[in-house]
């Protein structure tokens, strides 16, 4: 290890430094952020230093760079644009025992500031001793990307419960023990999800019980997005590493699938339209089943759960077992496809409003009212339209939409596999007679719009108004 890190506690010590320009500002604001006392030594300062100053904020000392400020400093920084100098600086420093840091000249400094992810009291400091600091800051943002929203919430929740969980247990390891199965278990994730009330209740019934242990399972009812791994929520990804088991759909991404704890069952109870398939009442008994035996469940579904998901029966079978549960919304088809396709869904001069309807029917449920769905100014998404397309877009031109509205249809959206076909009501089913599955189509004058606004992937024809 180069260099040993430490956090050092700055709050009213002084510091020094030294250089007025936009990486001097840099540094001065780290440094004020943990309440360090911050001298500027310089002659002149950039326009940022002046504001701190005139805010009160820092102590300005306006000549060269004088080496009889060092003895007041706990740490200095020499951060001039002049290399003579601040290299005297680090010396000055060394023989004085100062911890100074040069900027951009590793070697010649005695400390460096890392990279910070600031959640406040969680902070996380990655450092590559100088040596790459780029490299750190792109960990820096990933382990930012990583930590859950609510992880200062869920320290300071730590420390409000610490002293009567140091009273519970008596020793060390018993009390590693209970905070480890805690984190990592249910009062945690109630925690993060923002219910304190039933965190702060489980977490003192585990203290009442001889071992501390905390039961329970739980449902997690999580949107995986349309096909694009990057499309899982944060929440989505947090909840799927901690299930003890996973049921998904069979068009969920196996990259997405993939991100599951090592140990966890992955159960795929993937329906496709003419596939065999479990039925949704066998899913709901597994879920039910599970979740009673104790288990975290993620139950894992494309798109959004509540969008043409059947996500709402799944609750209403937990609900009716009494089982907790949570839900986290995905990016739906519509919108991700919509996106990827370049298709506003809508647009102040083209459509004012926007409907989702399914293109596909129980055999006991009723068509959709294709007449009102053909009002014009607005856009529609038919989702599993694609053995239905012919069917629809006759239903959309009789109800009145007129023959020339830009339509397309988007399939495997989001993904590698993306393919778009343009057209309008009256051309789009023979255009698109072989286009792959999942799909869906979007009809409207927004629909003209893709040509013009595309940038992923592969598409055929466009959508126009047709002369009819
Ligand atoms: C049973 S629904 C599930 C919808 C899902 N809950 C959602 O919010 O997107 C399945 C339909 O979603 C649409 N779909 C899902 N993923 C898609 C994708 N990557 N590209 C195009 N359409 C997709 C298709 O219309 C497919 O037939």
């Amino acid at each position: 290890m180069d260099y040993f890190p430490l956090f050092a506690d700055l709050k009213g010590r002084p510091c020094l430094v030294v250089g007025g320009g936009s990486v001097a500002l840099r540094k001065v604001r780290q440094l004020s952020r943990a309440g360090a006392r911050v001298t500027v030594n310089a002659p002149g300062l950039c326009a940022g230093l002046q504001a701190l100053l005139e805010d009160g904020r820092i102590h300005h000392v306006a000549r060269e760079f004088d080496p009889t400020l060092l003895a007041d400093a706990l740490i200095v920084v020499a951060a001039t644009d002049d290399h003579a100098v601040n290299e005297r600086v680090a010396e000055l420093c060394r023989a004085q025992h100062k911890l100074c840091n040069v900027v951009d000249n590793g070697s010649a400094s005695g400390f460096i500031m890392p990279s910070t992810v600031d959640r406040s009291p969680i902070v996380i400091a990655v450092s590559s001793g100088g040596q790459a600091p780029l490299l750190a800051r792109v960990i820096r943002q990933r382990i930012d990307d990583w930590l859950p929203g609510r992880i200062a919430q869920l320290a300071r929740w730590v420390a409000h419960w610490r002293d009567r969980v140091n009273q519970r247990f008596a020793t060390h390891n018993e009390r590693v023990a209970f905070w480890q199965r805690l984190l990592d278990g249910p009062a945690a994730d109630k925690l993060l999800a923002g219910k304190t009330r039933e965190a702060d209740a489980q977490l003192a019934a585990a203290l009442a019980t001889d071992h501390g242990a905390i039961t329970g399972g739980e449902a997690w009812l999580v949107g995986a997005g349309p096909g694009d791994p990057e499309l899982l929520t944060r929440r989505g990804l947090y909840l799927l590493q901690r299930a003890d088991a996973v049921l998904y759909d069979a068009l969920v991404a196996p990259e997405i699938v993939d991100l599951a704890r090592r140990d966890a069952e992955l159960i795929c109870v993937g329906k496709r339209g003419g596939q065999p398939s479990t039925s949704q009442a066998d899913i709901n008994t597994e879920l039910v089943n599970r979740v009673t035996a104790g288990q975290r469940v993620c139950r894992l579904k494309g798109g959004d759960p509540f969008v043409f998901g059947r996500g709402g029966e799944e609750l209403q079978a937990l609900a009716q077992a009494g089982l907790p549960y949570q839900v986290v919304p995905g990016i739906t088809a519509a919108t991700g496809c919509a996106a990827y396709a370049g298709i506003p869904l809508t647009h102040r001069a083209l459509a004012d409003g926007v409907s989702f309807v399914t293109g596909h029917r129980a055999d006991d449920q009723p068509e959709p009212d294709w007449a009102s769905l053909a009002r014009n100014g607005q856009t529609l998404v038919v989702y599993m339209a694609t053995r239905q397309l012919g069917r629809v877009c006759a239903a959309l031109r009789d109800g009145g939409r007129p023959a020339g509205t830009p339509a397309a249809l988007i399939s495997r959206g989001t993904t590698a596999e993306q393919q778009v076909v343009g057209g309008n009501l009256d051309n789009l089913a023979s255009r698109a007679a072989t286009a792959r599955t999942p799909a869906v189509l979007i009809v409207g004058d927004v629909a003209g719009l893709m040509d013009e606004l595309r940038w992923f992937g592969e598409s055929a024809g466009s959508a126009e108004s047709a002369a009819v």
